[in-house]
């Protein structure tokens, strides 16, 4: 394939806005153009190619074939990246097409930018009826900085609330795109759809790249396949890679062979060699995902060449500790762990072990998001019951004697004689969030961040309607329910988008312990700004007296900031009086009742203690 009969493009939109809809009909309508093709033909000549297949059969209506974990189709978000080919005949010509698919959630924006680093241009799908949201612009200027050619598309024009010309205004406004002749489109129906491919043929630019040079391989995504190990997604940017080549990572020095490649059709498709300016899976005798590094440049060993500009690694941003239900499933779901992990080089795991629930493990994840579809996961695709604490971020402890660290625990954050004794800074992770919302919403969005100590940065009107601001707010006050909060506030108006911005001082955040039977619970420890500390100290008393059942003994709670007792209360023990129904007669009748009471005190103790552990966690997750 001549490099200039070559695009490679993404589509990048808020969450549902439509992107996994519009993939699909792009790929129904390349189907007629599609052949099944002899491995090196399909590089050499369009010519040879032999029977027809379809890509995807447009009887298999609306599937998301680009999205393809379950959870993913549950939650109708994309989480993993997913790359295809396309063939489509313009003016006579073949043109071979490689759609990337771009998650859209806030956790994954890591993912947008690696992939948008593979393209030379994207097409900015905007919803008719609800216009630019936080992600449409986060992803704007992810496109715009690395200088894509950005193509604006309006979808959703089939709905009712529809406002098409305001959008366009909006997009005119805030991007100063282009707008003449932008495409109105319901991926839904299929509408205008067919305008699309020849806008991307036409303003998009072929990859440049020598394809005679030296290999040059840009690794922009992978994810491990049970059957083959890790597949990595490579945009070839010069020379020639094919299956049997020995290459090397830039980043690791690590040797690989390549076992297979080809492109994603959308499911994987042998061609056995790629070349400068195509977009495939290689597959590579890695066995780990972490081993691919995302970002990286691969070069033909013996023939090094400078690597391209890299990315940061994904940092774990969000820590929460996960346990077994059942301490017997410790290894069935170490093993899950694993091989979930093995899927996902953003996750980081280590082991834990908590005095109340036994032993478990530490997971970072990038986000709240993350969290909940890797929970889903585990528990649907490897049938495991779980127990989530509350989630932290890592906090940066710098000590008297000039050493730091980062906890990610609220067990081992240092307890008050400590932090007064030997802690001369305590840091915490910042984030820049952007918000967008309609005017009569303001009011109440500006008080919730005020509320989660947010401090307003910049404050623009988008149009008459709404208003774009920035804040910067600690990781720590989003991590748990700000974006639902943003969302009832705003009745579901609201859009959120975040990006790191560093540590920041912070003096403010206390850790508040919660004592059972004067013993303190180590799952149960929180991280609290200090304002919060007597409010949630009682509201957590109270709740957990509410929920936990009646002992054979009484039970105190206490949450307490070192020494120092925020809120107490008290559950009194029930008594049965088993004997009540002998009216003194048979004695021994009456012994063995006592006996088979005492036998029953000493197992409810032991189940009174296990249930007293799973209502503390499930107040917990479910009402803190
Ligand atoms: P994420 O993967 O979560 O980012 O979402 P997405 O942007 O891929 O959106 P998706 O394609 O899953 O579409 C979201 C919802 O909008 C689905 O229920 C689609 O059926 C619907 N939808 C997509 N395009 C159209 C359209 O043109 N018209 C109408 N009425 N609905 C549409």
């Amino acid at each position: 394939f001549p490099a200039e009969n070559i695009r490679n493009f993404s589509i990048i939109a808020h969450v549902d806005h439509g992107k996994s809809t519009l993939a699909d009909r792009l790929l129904e309508l390349t189907g007629e153009y599609q052949f099944l093709c002899n491995s090196v033909a399909l590089i050499q000549s369009i010519d040879v190619f032999m029977s027809p297949l379809e890509t995807i059969s447009p009887k298999r209506d609306n599937q998301q074939v680009l999205d393809k974990l379950t959870v993913e189709r549950e939650r109708g978000i994309t989480v993993k990246a997913q790359t295809c080919s396309m063939f489509y005949k313009f003016n006579e010509k073949q043109y071979l097409l490689n759609l990337i698919d771009t998650p859209g959630h806030v956790d994954f924006n890591y993912e947008v930018s690696r992939s948008l680093a593979a393209c030379q241009g994207t097409l900015l799908l905007v919803d008719a009826s609800q216009g630019i949201q936080a992600q449409t612009a986060a992803n704007f200027w992810l496109a715009f900085n690395q200088d894509l050619t950005i193509i604006p598309v309006i979808n959703k024009i089939d709905l009712e609330a529809a406002d098409t010309e305001r959008v366009i205004n909006q997009i005119e406004n805030s991007f100063e795109l282009d707008t003449k002749d932008i495409c109105r489109i319901s991926a839904k129906s299929g509408l205008n759809v067919e305008d699309i491919l020849p806008i991307v043929i036409e303003k998009i630019p072929p990859p440049s790249g020598d394809i005679n040079g030296l290999l040059k391989a840009f690794l922009f995504d992978s994810w491990y396949d049970t059957y083959v190990g890790v597949i990595c997604l490579m945009a070839i940017v010069d020379g020639k890679l094919q299956k049997g080549d020995k290459i090397v990572s830039a980043h690791s020095n690590l040797k690989y062979d390549v076992a297979d490649i080809g492109i994603m059709h959308p499911e994987r498709f042998s061609t056995e060699y790629l070349h400068a300016g195509q977009v495939g899976y290689v597959i590579l005798n890695m066995k780990i995902a972490s081993e691919a590094h995302i970002g990286d440049t691969f070069y033909h060993h013996k023939h090094p060449v400078d690597p391209l500009p890299g990315f940061e690694p994904a940092k774990p941003m969000v820590f929460a500790g996960i346990f077994p239900i059942d301490a017997n499933e410790f290894n069935r779901l170490d093993e899950s762990i694993t091989k979930l992990t093995l899927n996902d080089a953003s996750v980081s795991v280590q082991k834990e072990t908590s005095m109340a629930l036994g032993q478990g493990w530490r997971i970072g994840f990038l986000g709240t998001l993350h969290m909940d579809v890797f929970r889903q996961r585990l528990e649907e695709e490897y049938d495991a019951s779980v127990i989530v604490t509350q989630p932290t971020v890592p906090y940066k402890i710098v000590y008297r004697d000039g050493t730091s660290k980062f906890v990610r625990n609220p067990s081992e954050f240092p307890e008050q004689n400590e932090m007064s004794n030997n802690v001369v800074q305590l840091q915490e992770p910042m984030v820049m969030a952007t918000i967008i919302v309609p005017n009569e919403y303001l009011g109440n969005v500006m008080d919730l961040c005020g509320a989660h100590r947010g401090e307003q940065i910049e404050y623009n009107s988008l149009d008459e309607l709404r208003v774009m601001m920035r804040y910067a707010l600690p990781l720590a006050e989003i991590v748990t329910d700000f974006h639902d909060e943003l969302k009832s506030r705003s009745s579901g108006y609201a859009s959120f988008d975040y990006e790191d911005m560093g540590y920041q001082t912070s003096d403010v955040v206390k850790k508040m312990n919660v004592l059972i039977n004067k013993k303190p619970v180590d799952a149960l420890a929180a991280i609290l700004h200090r304002s919060q500390v007597a409010t949630v100290g009682r509201d957590w008393a109270k709740k957990l007296s509410d929920v936990i059942p009646k002992q054979l003994y009484e039970v105190a709670i206490q949450t307490a900031i070192g020494g120092k007792i925020v809120a107490r209360e008290t559950i009194p023990a029930i008594r049965k009086n088993v004997t009540a129904k002998c009216y003194g007669g048979d004695v021994t009748r009456k012994m063995k009742l006592l006996e088979k009471q005492k036998e029953g005190k000493k197992k409810m103790k032991m189940i009174g203690k296990m249930n007293l552990i799973m209502n503390e966690i499930d107040v917990h997750l479910l009402d803190f």
